[in-house]
This record gives C-alpha cells, sequence and structure tokens, in this order.
C-alpha cells in the first residue's frame, strides 16, 4: 500500500524518483507527487501532485516551468487510506507553514486526537489526511535552533503516534538533511556512492545500487551527503544491518510481454525449478530445507499446524492443509489471518503456525503470526520478500525464490507457495513416516511439475478463443473437491479481481446447497476434474451442472476422452498424482483471467481499488 523514494546525493534526483516510482506503482495508484529542493535559486522545495498514474505525473512535470530538479528529493505513489482520491490528499504533504514536506506508507491510528490538539494550538489543516497531521507534528517540535533538529522532532514525533508507517521527511530549511523512519511498513536505504536511495523496496534502488540497509521497527535514519546515522525513536544510536539485494533488473522489467501478469505466468515453469533447487535430494530420499533445519527436531514433534495467509496465500494454504495432513499425518488448519488474530486461538504445546505471504508484509498475517507466537507456538513463514518483514519476525521458514512478482495477480506466487508448502509436508514426512523410496518417488513428481506447467501454457490461445466465447458473462462458477477446491477458489479470485466479472470458487459439492440456484442457460461453470479420489463424484456434479443449463468448462486429465460427453469445452493437463494436480490445473484458470481482462480492456497488472501489498488492516 503506497511506494516511497526518496533521495539525497549529488545527483538530479527528477528522473531518479520518477524511474522509483514507476517501479513501486504496483503498491498503489490513485494518485502520485513529488517533492524536490531545488537546486539553484531560493533552494526552496517544490511540490507536483496529481491524481491519476505516475505517468500523469512525469507529463504534469514535464509541462513544468521552471523545471523541478535537485539533488534531495522525496515521492509517492498512493493507495487511499484516509481521504477521497484528491489533488490535496495526494503526497507529498507538507505543514502549514510549508516547513516540513512529508511522505508517508502505514495508518496513524491517533491522527485524530493528535489533530485536535495541534489545533488548539492554531494549526491548520487542508486535507484529510493522516499524514498531513504527521508533518505538522513534526513542524510544531521542529526547532533547530535550539536543538530540535529534523531527527529529533521525527523522533519526537513518533514517540506520540500509534499505528504503522514508513515515511520521509525534508525541511525547507535544511537542503543537506533527509530523515526516515518505519514501524510495520516496509522501507530500506540504498547506499550508493555518496548518494542514498530510500524505498518501499528493492525494486526502485536495484538500478542504482545493490548495497542496502534494512530498518528494523522504530528506526530512524538521518541521511546527508556525507552519511548516515542510525537510532531508535528514543535516539538510541543502532549499528546499520547493510545487506545485498539479490534482485535482477531483468526480473522486474517486462522482457517484451505485454502485461507482468503474463509475464509471471509464463515465468512458473522456470520460477518453480529455482524453487526446488537444491532442495530435493533424490539419493537420500529427502527433502532438504536450509531454513527449518535449526528447528528440525521441534517441527518433527509437533502436534499441530496452523497455516494462515489472506488471499491467494491462503488459498496457497488451504492446499498445504490437505498436503501436511495427506502427506506427514500431522493434524492442519488454516484459517484467515484477519479472523485468527482477533479469535483469541486456543495454542497447545506442540503448535506450529505457518505465515504464507508473497510480499512478507501483509498486516494481519503479520498480525495474527505475532498473536500466534506469542502464544508459545513456533512460527514459519513461506515468504517470497526476502529480509521483509514476516521473514524477519519468524523464527524459521523457506523462501519461495519464484523472483519479484510485480503484477497485482498473484501467479507465480501461489505456484511457488504451494511447492514450497508440499516439500515442507515432505521433509516432515520423511521425517514421520514416509520412507526414502516413498519420498524419492513423490519428489520425482514433484520434479516433473514444471514441464507439465510447460505443456498447459502451450494451449494459451486456444484458452484465450475459449475465454472469447464466454467474454460477456457477468456470472462464472468454479468448482472443484479435495486438493483443487482451493484451486477452484484460487480461480474465482483470479478472475473477479482482474477482470471485474463476478466469480465464485467453492467445493463442487457446496453448489448444491444454495448457488446452484444462480445456474441458468450459458452461466459458464469450470470444473476441476482432474482424475483423483472424487472425480466420479466431480462427474456427477457436472451433470447437475449440465441439466441446469449451464456451460460446463473442464480442467481435465490427459486422456480423459470420457469428460468430453459432458463438458462444452475441455483443457486438458499431463497426469500427475493428485496432491500435485493443484500446481498445474491453476494454470489455464490464471490464463482464463488474463485472457479475460484483456478482452473487457481492463489494467491488468494495476486491477482497480487494489494494490499488491496490503499493509493496513
Ligand atoms: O503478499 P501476500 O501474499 O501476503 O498478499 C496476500 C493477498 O493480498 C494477495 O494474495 C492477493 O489476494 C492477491 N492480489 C491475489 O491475486
Amino acid at each position: 500500500m503506497c511506494g516511497i523514494i526518496a533521495y539525497i546525493g549529488n545527483r538530479p534526483c527528477r528522473d531518479i524518483l520518477i524511474e522509483g516510482l514507476k517501479r513501486l506503482e504496483y503498491r498503489g495508484y490513485d494518485s502520485a507527487g513529488v517533492a524536490i529542493t531545488c537546486t539553484g535559486g531560493d533552494g526552496s522545495t517544490r511540490i507536483c501532485k496529481t491524481v491519476g498514474r505516475v505517468a500523469d505525473l512525469e507529463a504534469k512535470l514535464d509541462a513544468d516551468e521552471p523545471k523541478l530538479d535537485g539533488t534531495l528529493g522525496l515521492a509517492h505513489t498512493r493507495w487511499a487510506t484516509h481521504g477521497a482520491v484528491t489533488d490535496p490528499n495526494t503526497h507529498p504533504h507538507t505543514d502549514d507553514t510549508g516547513t516540513i514536506c512529508l511522505v508517508h506508507n502505514g495508518i496513524i491510528e491517533n491522527y485524530q486526537s493528535l489533530k485536535k490538539l495541534l489545533e488548539e494550538k492554531g494549526r491548520v489543516f487542508r486535507t484529510e489526511t493522516d499524514t498531513e497531521v504527521l508533518a505538522t507534528l513534526i513542524s510544531e517540535l521542529y526547532d533547530p535552533d535550539h536543538g530540535m533538529d529534523l531527527e529529533a522532532a521525527v523522533q519526537a514525533a513518533l514517540r506520540e503516534v500509534t499505528g504503522a508507517y514508513a515515511i520521509a521527511a525534508i525541511s525547507s530549511k535544511d537542503p543537506d538533511t533527509l530523515v526516515v523512519a518505519r514501524k510495520g511498513s516496509p522501507l530500506i536505504v540504498g547506499i550508493g556512492n555518496g548518494e542514498y536511495i530510500v524505498a518501499s523496496d528493492g525494486s526502485a534502488i536495484i538500478s542504482h545500487t545493490s548495497r542496502a540497509m534494512t530498518l528494523d521497527d522504530y528506526s530512524v535514519v538521518r541521511l546527508s551527503r556525507d552519511g548516515l546515522r542510525t537510532s531508535t525513536i528514543d535516539n538510541v544510536e543502532l549499528s546499520p544491518k547493510v545487506m545485498q539485494l539479490e534482485i535482477e533488473l531483468g526480473e522486474i522489467e517486462l522482457g517484451g510481454f505485454e502485461h507482468y501478469m503474463r509475464k509471471e505466468i509464463f515465468e512458473q515453469p522456470r520460477a518453480l525449478r529455482r524453487t526446488m533447487s537444491g532442495r530435493l535430494d533424490m539419493n537420500e530420499g529427502c527433502v532438504v530445507l536450509g531454513g527449518l533445519q535449526t528447528h528440525a527436531k521441534e517441527l518433527v514433534r509437533s502436534r499441530r499446524v496452523i497455516i494462515c495467509g489472506q488471499g491467494t496465500a491462503l488459498n496457497a494454504g488451504m492446499i498445504g492443509e490437505y498436503l501436511f495432513e495427506d502427506l506427514a499425518k500431522l493434524p492442519t488448519e488454516v484459517e484467515y489471518a484477519s479472523e485468527l488474530r482477533y479469535r483469541n486461538p486456543l495454542i497447545e504445546e506442540g503448535t506450529v503456525v505457518i505465515a504464507v505471504s508473497q510480499s512478507g508484509e501483509t498486516a494481519d498475517t503479520l498480525a495474527a503470526l505475532h498473536e500466534v507466537m506469542d502464544r508459545g507456538a513456533l512460527g514459519l513463514g513461506v515468504i517470497n520478500v526476502v529480509g521483509s518483514t514476516i521473514s524477519r519476525d519468524t523464527d524459521a521458514g523457506v523462501y519461495l525464490r519464484v523472483g519479484p512478482e510485480i503484477g497485482v495477480a498473484s501467479t507465480k506466487a501461489f505456484t511457488g507457495q504451494v511447492t514450497v508448502l508440499t516439500m515442507m509436508a515432505l521433509f516432515l514426512a520423511r521425517r514421520r513416516m514416509m520412507s526414502g523410496t516413498e519420498v524419492t518417488a513423490f519428489m520425482r513428481e514433484l520434479e516433473r511439475v514444471p514441464d507439465h506447467i510447460e505443456k498447459t501454457l502451450e494451449q494459451d490461445d486456444a484458452i484465450r478463443t475459449l475465454t472469447e466465447k464466454y467474454i460477456h458473462r457477468e456470472n462464472w462458477l468454479f468448482l472443484g473437491r479435495g486438493y483443487n477446491y482451493p484451486t477452484a477458489m484460487e480461480g474465482a479470485l483470479k478472475l473477479k479481481e482482474i477482470s471485474y466479472i463476478h466469480a465464485e470458487g467453492m467445493p463442487a459439492a457446496e453448489m448444491k446447497h444454495g448457488p446452484i440456484a444462480l445456474i441458468d442457460d450459458g452461466m459458464p461453470v469450470v470444473f476441476i476434474a482432474t482424475q483423483g479420489a472424487q472425480y466420479d463424484k466431480v462427474v456427477s456434479n457436472i451433470e447437475e451442472v449440465r441439466s441446469r443449463g449451464g456451460h460446463v468448462i473442464a480442467v481435465a486429465t490427459e486422456g480423459d476422452e470420457d469428460i468430453r460427453r459432458l463438458a462444452e469445452d475441455v483443457i486438458y493437463i499431463p497426469p500427475c498424482p493428485e496432491p500435485l494436480s493443484p500446481l498445474v490445473a491453476v494454470v489455464p484458470l490464471q490464463l482464463i483471467a488474463y485472457h479475460a481482462a484483456v478482452l473487457r480492456d481492463k489494467d491488468v497488472d494495476k486491477p482497480r481499488n487494489l494494490a499488491k501489498s496490503v499493509t493496513v488492516e
């Protein structure tokens, strides 16, 4: 939610900020703005902002005279929380004297009471945002002539604040200082040659430097052209934690694809090979997960697993529930993190909580993880973004290694999550009851999944034609059973989030308990009807839909000719063991959603009202 970038150094930063905003635009794209302390002239800070996309901001900047540029600046792309999407509510924000200029990602929960106090002191507000309140609070405390410089004022203000924030602040009275801070929302500091680039994630930094500093909650960093100082909001000095960013430019560029989502769908075979690389030991018949090694004994002795996440991550977690019970024989439940965090859950000894999250920043998932870990559970992460908050707050975990996912609709992260959960289940199964031979046989099948996905992707044109046929239908159902009930959920989520077509996913049997009333002549119903324990039951459900006029689109296993008798359209996937079938069956559903969005002329990578990472409740 919201992307932040800021720069201090010796280069003109306008283009650096705009390029960074474009990389961060997936985080929010309601409106965008930039503030730059101008080189030359009176050295004042000028702001340019607009409702719309970063491209609109760029056009506005191009038209601006005199040209806005300088060597200190900050910029923001917004996903609105407080206040409508308007120019005044767009970041950066200043206080009423124009001294402090601020960009912010997160929510200041006590902004109303702070605003009241500041109004009583005569301060004036012009926006509906919590960020303007924070800028005003910093300005109220700012008194450089009496030792309250920008760093000290930011620290003091943040001591008054409850909520989440990643901020970057500058003062019109101090053209040599940039102060940044974080709690709960992501922020890293790229360390270049005589310059610093601060951003919500590494994608906005990597074209300038691969050295970056991670920040813990409650950290404040003062950056100048001469160096940096890191402290807590209580001014306790901290040593910087520097890491190497492991992002390649090619991974965050479109590379000839029309959309990131399409690129990421087609990247899945390569991405999953990387997820598995070095982790499947065929000789020993076991899965090697370095991230879990230190807690292996505790894990083997565990008695119960709780998997939590939101959206696609939850759907992956639901498949994890089947995998853990089926393969590792471990009682497992899966729950929306947003519910788990407030449910007062009963946690006995031997409980393991697994937080599944692509970004590693989802607020609800993070809070649920803390809640359950505080009650004594061992906390594990299944995370894509290295160094993200959840990955740092867990006891141990396994990274997806699928590379940056930029399209808002999650695709390769989903298959990465399911692959990691499969490996985790096998890791435990081998230590609990499965023999090395059995595990090796299973791993051989897992290793073949990328080939199956490649074969499925070859049907892209046919899937586009099929989608075209149903493109004017406003309601779709996605049905599956067992392992493929979550696949159905994921297919429906993909379709609705990027094409805005109403879609529901559910267990095929549930249809008879109400939703069947929706089925009429022409309603597309997608069945995941691959070979497996409940195949015959799925076929019966297909018959029920057919007899009510629904159009059946079946995702079936190659060689199943019978299904043609029942389904108008069939998409075949290669045969694989049932627990692995979601990894392949989801691919045609991703393609249906993608083509539907393109055919309906929707913004595939930036669907309305959404943002890639949901860092608010
Ligand atoms: O970063 P996370 O995996 O924690 O994000 C969770 C959900 O917000 C995310 O999966 C969302 O549902 C996707 N947009 C779905 O495509």
